[in-house]
């Protein structure tokens, strides 16, 4: 794939087609093998740069985003046995959960926020389920993949703030980040589906209490409006005011960690309702009604998906994937969609030099749509190899009590007790290319400003006396 950044965000490259399209056929197993293998290695092409082994951020690219490619490649394998990007997933992955072992490593201390976090330990409970297997270094280590979603765990929960809009985890950690006024929908979503996940895998109730009350606050507040649109966040101080934009990773978010409840509780009466609203409301908002195919409504149509957005699309198929395998009730009305749409994507996979890059639109072929990056070449894999499981005895999630590897340290903190590492040269506070608007971002800044002057006034103050 290979990028140029500067043709990245949204710009359009009209590239002349030369290849055939990835064949797939979506009944056989080896076909969904070899299609995934040739999205596989695109991606990974792309991903490892040349000289680069650990994955290091390129731009556009957020450090969120290399957590979430882990899993998705994590996926790959637990789908097709196929490990060579193995040796990937732990390099990088040891390279992420850092020095301090927390997933906060140095060089993302000013700017990662809650969802950034979160995205890397989504990853390692992904392979703590799938049973991925752990090197001895990463043992030995303390990287286990189950001990540091714990430490995630731990440290999200001692964020979580009830002095305002009564619960929720702000988005930013650092009080100068501008995102520290803002409790969004992917922050709070990814610690509810981590909770959910943690609960379903050691069966420990103290997590399935952690999953209850953010999914509860998250209705309460009305980011989970009662019709279940699914708001992108609400704004300090009192959460009344929201960003009214959706996304398919919030819908997909909600609804695994709902499922992974269900499961948890034995088939519970009020997650399987949470899991047929969010799943109603996520057909009429994200599946386009003429072919089929998921779309992101927000910024698709209009050409206008920054770096990020293009991948979210990649998580809403995951998610539905590990809904229909935790409530199993789903898998007849999920799974046709899934491969409907695997189709669809495969059909776009015609373009880049190697002529086997995927598309943004899978709902304009079947042609490669000439926009293509990480989160395209992501998401295409992930609705085609999430498939599998329809075709072959693939993609099992093991736990605790049945065939679990991974070792469990649930007081885990990580080496410096989830405090970031405050360097000042990065102050004051940087905006990211999220949906916030104009204004929200000029009062955002001005706020920010206080909270910085206030910081500094308390510092001398504390010298002083
Ligand atoms: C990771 O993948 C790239 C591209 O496929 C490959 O060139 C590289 O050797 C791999 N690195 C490791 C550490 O396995
Ligand atoms: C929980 O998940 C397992 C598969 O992982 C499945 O066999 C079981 O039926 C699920 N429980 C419920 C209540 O659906
Ligand atoms: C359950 O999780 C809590 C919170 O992390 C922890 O304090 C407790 O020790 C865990 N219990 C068991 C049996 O692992
Ligand atoms: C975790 O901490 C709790 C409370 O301090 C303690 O009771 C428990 O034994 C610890 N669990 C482990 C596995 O260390």
């Amino acid at each position: 794939m290979r990028i140029p950044s500067l043709l990245r965000g949204g710009i359009v490259l009209l590239l002349t087609q030369t290849a055939a399209a990835i064949e797939l056929n979506i009944d056989s197993y080896d076909s969904i093998k070899s299609a995934t293998k040739i999205i596989a290695q695109e991606l990974a092409d792309g991903y490892w740069l040349p000289g680069d082994v650990h994955g290091v951020p390129h731009p556009p690219y957020y450090w969120w985003l290399h957590g979430a490619i882990l899993g998705g490649i994590v996926d790959y394998w637990a789908m097709t046995g196929d490990t060579r990007f193995n040796a990937n997933v732990t390099v990088g992955w040891l390279r992420g959960v850092s020095p301090s072992l927390d997933l906060q490593p140095d060089e993302q201390s000013f700017s990662e926020g809650n969802d950034d976090q979160g995205f890397w330990s989504i990853m390692s409970i992904d392979a703590t389920e799938r049973a991925f297997p752990e090197t001895e270094d990463q043992k030995e280590m303390h990287a286990g993949f189950l001990e540091i979603t714990q430490t995630v765990q731990n440290l999200q929960a001692g964020r979580w703030d009830d002095k305002t809009c009564g619960g929720g985890l702000r988005w930013q950690i650092n009080p100068t980040n501008d995102g520290y006024l803002y409790k969004n929908t992917i922050s709070n979503g990814l610690f509810f589906q981590q909770s959910a996940r943690l609960a379903r895998y050691t069966k420990n109730q103290t997590y399935a209490d952690w999953a209850e009350r953010s999914y509860k606050w998250l209705r309460e507040v009305k980011i989970v409006r009662d019709d279940f649109y699914i708001t992108d966040g609400a704004w300090l101080p009192d959460c009344k005011k929201f960003t009214e934009k959706r996304w398919s990773y919030n819908y997909g978010t909600l609804l695994a960690g709902c499922a992974a409840m269900y499961n948890f509780t034995d088939g519970g009466a009020y997650w399987k309702e949470q899991i047929d609203s969010i799943l109603t409301a996520t057909y009429a908002t994200f599946f386009d009604a003429e072919s089929g195919a998921i779309k992101e409504i927000q910024c698709q149509d209009s050409d206008s998906c920054n770096a990020d957005q293009p991948s979210f699309k990649a998580y809403l198929a995951r998610w539905m994937a590990y809904t229909a395998q935790v409530a199993p009730y789903t898998y007849s009305d999920i799974m046709p969609r899934l491969r409907k749409n695997a189709q669809l994507a495969a059909a776009t996979c015609t373009g880049g030099t190697s002529g086997t890059a995927c598309g943004l639109k899978w709902n304009t072929g079947p042609k490669f749509d000439g926009i293509m990056g990480l989160g395209e070449q992501l998401s295409a894999l992930e609705v085609i190899q999430n498939t599998a499981p329809f075709v072959a005895p693939v993609g099992y999630l093991v736990d605790i009590d049945n065939g679990g590897i991974s070792k469990s340290n649930p007081n885990g903190t990580g080496t410096r007790g989830g405090v970031h590492n405050r360097n000042s040269q990065y102050l004051p506070y940087r905006l990211r290319n999220y949906d916030i608007s104009l204004a929200d971002r000029v009062g955002a800044a001005i706020i920010t400003l206080v909270i910085v002057v206030v910081f500094a006034l308390g510092a001398r103050f504390t010298m002083i006396h």
